[in-house]
């Protein structure tokens, strides 16, 4: 386990590749040059989203030279000094958003060691709000502390969830969970930025987030912020969170119980055919 002033350094260092990525999403917002669909249909990349990595990936290889990245638009670097470390970065998340000038979006840049996030920095430049956590050092967004809310059920809560961009191909879309859960609770939210809903949920201003088919670029910084906020980020059933896995629950702990239950007894809607494209 990295020691607490190297976890400071890498927060540091996240901190200024995750400002540096920022500052190109502000410079395009609402002035794009180029918006292409990536394969699957809604899967946008910008060249916002292209250059903004580049700039994370200079600042992060100027300080770490040595250390494995996993990029959501250039894939994972090899010839790693030391395989334990592995940055996820993602240099917009949210990118629907962004190309509709929704200004929910983000960079996100977390740090697992060995597969667990122990560093994270999320900066939504709209909100002019940077999130920094790291393992056993807190959580902050602008520099001051931030906790987890108090809301101690589902019947008083406001979620937050997504849908992965394969929902056009699979019965495991979320619908139905999205449903159900609306019911339940006072409301669910669909932010459009995976980084942004868990930066969300670990200062309080929402109760809990779930999802599936997410990447580690998308989690792992945003998973290191909800736990040291106080939270509690397990898999659908509880059991512990794997990143591979790509799914998530991510509450304040209180509801988490609740949540939990309401998901895994949730079976899909089917998909309907009037969905479909025709
Ligand atoms: C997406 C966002 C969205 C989530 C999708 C992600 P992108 O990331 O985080 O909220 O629902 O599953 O893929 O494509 O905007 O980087
Ligand atoms: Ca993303
Ligand atoms: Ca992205």
């Amino acid at each position: 386990m990295p020691t607490p002033e190297e976890l400071q350094r890498f927060l540091d260092i996240a901190t200024e590749a995750a400002m540096a990525g920022g500052a190109v999403l502000q410079r395009y917002y609402g002035q794009l040059t180029s918006v292409e669909e990536k394969g699957r249909q809604g899967d946008l990349v910008t060249n916002a989203d292209k250059e903004s990595e580049v700039a994370v990936l200079a600042v992060m290889r100027r300080h770490l030279p040595g250390h494995a990245i996993l990029a959501e638009e250039s894939g994972q670097s090899a010839d790693a000094e030391d395989n334990d470390y592995l940055w996820a970065i993602d240099p917009l998340d949210g990118t629907t958003n962004y190309a509709h000038q929704y200004p929910f979006f983000a960079v996100s840049i977390g740090l697992l060691f060995k597969g667990e996030p122990v560093v994270g920095v999320i900066y939504a430049p709209f909100f002019n709000e940077l999130y920094q956590a790291a393992k056993g050092l807190g959580a902050f967004c602008n520099r001051k502390p931030i906790r987890i809310s108090a809301t101690p059920d589902l019947a008083q809560s406001l979620l937050v969830t997504g849908f992965a961009y394969d929902r056009h191909q699979t019965d495991d879309n979320n619908y139905a969970e999205f449903n159900r859960l609306t019911h339940l609770t006072q409301g669910v939210r669909r932010g459009g930025s995976a980084a942004v809903d868990l930066a969300f949920v670990a200062c309080g201003r929402l109760d809990g987030y779930w999802e599936r088919g997410l990447s580690a670029w998308d989690l792992a910084a945003g998973i290191i912020l909800v736990e040291e906020a106080g939270g509690c980020v397990t898999a659908y059933d509880q059991s512990p969170f794997k990143i591979s896995s790509g799914r998530v629950l991510a509450t304040n702990g209180l509801l988490h119980q609740e949540l939990s239950q309401a998901l895994i007894e949730t079976r899909p809607l089917g998909h309907p055919d009037q969905y479909r494209n025709s």
